[in-house]
């Protein structure tokens, strides 16, 4: 890959800008600067219109204005001789000298225009305004970027600014993003340096609907390694770069690729079906082989959700530590049995453990569940645990001497109308292929109720006749897998 001297002149002036201002008062603003490969990498992404007398370019939250130079250089060096204008937005007056001296330098070497707008990027312009009276907003053929990463309070002036992006406590980053698709033409390519955070969870939902509602995804790269994605810097949080193309047309593939460090040594390249990548849910997966498109295309073949199918999964009534008045350590008059995660064993339940307070006694009704067919989940699993879905099947007849029972909110229930259809969400959420689906819809190692909600699954009536088949046989992943793999193909 060649880095042309403009890039790598952009990239020193960066490097003496870092050295120069503490880490701390950098991260008031969310900055960690690109390196020059990466830069280079993501200018090297977007397709070139040959035929267009004049590109504009915008790079929002541009820092020392890197990413600007490698486009702008790609530009040049593709043999694009028409108008270059960069504009880019910067609200750290500390950054501004080295940025505009960086945009000076591409101006005499690569003839290019520049305006910088020393001014807050979100809030200094109208998102998706449908007011008549409101100025349209300005658009771009080529957005590139690597916005600050930093969370802000749901009622901050840029939150308050994008309310039909945001949901619960919103990130800078995809703000960014949003305003960044407003401010792209039609048909044109954004790329972006991005957390993977985005890709599900509830708080993204809004953001995704957006992004889908005006964009494809046409390429992502992931890189395998936590290694450090921005020089000098530790960005422990997993980074991911992806381009987008503002269109309703969706092409049959996305182009993955992934490589193991930042400086894109043996890059593998694969391409994953669309559909794969972003699933009917809207989440996307970061697939990272033929195998895991595989698992994807498999569950994502599956028509009916948790939700859709009436057996929507919760989460646990009680936080033991704030209801300690209401916990007994033995069974008293009209207590109740409370179930614990540490109770699922082997996918069964098994209580009472001999332990404190694993009985409850209460009248309070918010505190106390029907005593019915239940598939217990574990919320939280450890990194080092070989699964990250842990289910336990309880059966109310086992415990029929009580109409009531509870259960602490680090397990997950789904409350089902027959002990069959307990066992065939067993065999489901106890398979490999299960399992593996959710490890590549969520990193971490809680297991989270809305999106096992809203996973593929069989129907009903499927889910229950697969219990029928495990009902009697030991309650191995083995077995759950074989039966799965008959019924899902
Ligand atoms: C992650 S840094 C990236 C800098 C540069 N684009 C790069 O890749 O090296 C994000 C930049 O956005 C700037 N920034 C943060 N909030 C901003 C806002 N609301 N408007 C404009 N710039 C902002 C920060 O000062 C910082 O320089």
């Amino acid at each position: 890959m060649s880095v042309s001297v403009a890039l790598n002149n952009a990239y020193h002036a960066t490097l003496a800008f870092v050295e120069s201002i503490p880490k701390k008062e950098r991260k008031k603003y969310g900055q960690f600067f690109t390196s020059e490969k990466i830069a280079d990498f993501m200018a090297s992404l977007f397709t070139i219109d040959f035929g267009k007398p004049r590109l504009s370019v915008l790079d929002a939250g541009a820092g020392t204005g890197l990413l600007a130079a490698a486009l702008a250089s790609r530009l040049r060096s593709s043999g694009y001789e028409g108008e270059i204008l960069v504009v880019c937005y910067e609200n750290d007056p500390k950054v501004l000298s080295t940025l505009t001296q960086n945009l000076d330098n591409l101006a005499t070497t690569l003839h290019i225009t520049y305006e910088i707008r020393n001014d807050n990027y979100l809030t200094s312009q109208n998102f998706i305004s449908q007011d008549l009276y409101k100025k349209e907003a300005e658009k771009f053929d080529m957005v590139i970027g690597n916005p600050p990463y930093l969370k802000i309070a749901k009622d901050a002036e840029e939150a308050l600014a994008m309310p039909e992006v945001c949901y619960g406590a919103p990130n800078l980053y995809f703000l960014f993003w949003a305003m960044s698709i407003n401010n792209l033409k039609d048909g044109e390519e954004l790329v972006y340096i991005i957390p993977r955070s985005w890709t599900s969870g509830a708080y993204f939902e809004r953001f995704r609907q957006y992004l889908f509602r005006h964009c494809v995804i046409t390429n992502i790269h992931l890189f395998g390694s936590r290694d450090k994605v921005f020089d000098s810097e530790s960005v422990l949080q997993e980074t991911m770069i992806v381009k987008v193309k503002k269109t309703r047309k969706t092409p049959r593939f996305v182009k993955m690729s992934s490589s193991e460090t930042s400086d894109f040594t043996n890059i593998k390249y694969y391409d994953v079906d669309y559909n794969t990548i972003v699933a009917p849910n809207r989440f996307v997966f970061l697939v990272t082989s033929q195998e895991e498109a595989e698992i994807l295309s498999r569950v994502n073949s599956q028509s009916c959700t948790l939700e859709s199918d009436d057996l929507r999964m919760r989460t646990g009534l009680i936080v033991d530590f704030r209801s300690r008045e209401v916990l007994r350590d033995s069974d008293e008059d009209g207590s109740f049995p409370l179930f614990y995660s540490h109770h699922i064993k082997n996918g069964r339940v098994q209580w009472p453990a001999g332990r404190s307070s694993e009985y409850i006694l209460t009248n309070k009704s918010g505190y106390l569940q029907e005593n019915a067919n239940y598939l217990f989940v574990k919320r939280f699993t450890s990194k080092e645990e070989k699964r990250r879905l842990q289910c336990g099947i309880y059966l109310k007849s086992d415990y029929s001497e009580y109409k009531y029972i509870s259960t602490q909110n680090k397990i997950n229930y789904i409350k089902c109308d027959s002990p069959e259809l307990v066992y065939g969400l067993y065999v489901l959420l106890n398979s490999t292929l299960y399992d593996s689906y959710y490890r590549l819809l969520n990193g971490s190692t809680q297991v989270n109720s809305t999106e096992i909600n809203l996973m593929p699954v069989p129907s009903k009536e499927s889910i229950r006749q697969m219990g029928c088949e495990l009902i009697g046989m030991e309650l191995t992943e083995q077995n759950c897998d074989n039966i799965v793999n008959r019924w899902i193909k």
